[in-house]
């Protein structure tokens, strides 16, 4: 996929307008997500944490939501962005939820802060030899 400068930087900063949505009153550690689809569409989500801890939910699966309602099939790039200053790594329930709709090859998982983004991987450098939909057609 072509990776404009410009495609980057929107979606950065709908990661950063969705991280102002987070409701992390327990941690404060404020996450905001941007996923672009296959159609080029961008989709936000960010962390819905709960008075009982357990039922906390990452920026993540709340994007990925939105994409899903809005009929996008699969995740090319994911913008996370975290407080800083250490880089966020999306957590391993995140990179399997991620896994489900994508190409682990293909998709480009970007973390940030809100100075900017730090690092790039694709899923699969996060999640190698990852089970999916696939092993599932035994
Ligand atoms: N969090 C995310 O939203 N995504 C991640 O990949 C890592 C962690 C959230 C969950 C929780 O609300 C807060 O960050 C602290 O763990």
């Amino acid at each position: 996929m072509d990776l404009s400068q410009d495609l980057l930087d929107r979606l950065f900063a709908e990661a950063l307008r969705a991280r102002a949505f987070a409701h992390a009153p327990y941690s404060r550690y404020q996450v905001g997500v941007a996923i672009l689809d296959e159609q080029g569409r961008i989709h936000i989500g960010a962390n819905m944490e709960n008075a009982a801890y357990p039922q906390g939910w990452c920026a993540e699966p709340s994007a990925l939501t939105a994409m899903i309602m809005a009929g996008g099939k699969q995740a090319k790039v994911a913008v996370v962005t975290g407080p800083g200053p250490d880089i966020i790594s999306p957590c391993g329930g995140c990179r399997q939820k991620l896994r489900e709709f994508s190409v682990p090859e293909e998709l480009v998982i970007i973390a940030g802060d809100p100075g900017g983004m730090r690092q790039r991987w694709t899923l699969a450098e996060l999640l190698p030899h990852s089970f999916g939909p696939s092993h599932l057609n035994f």
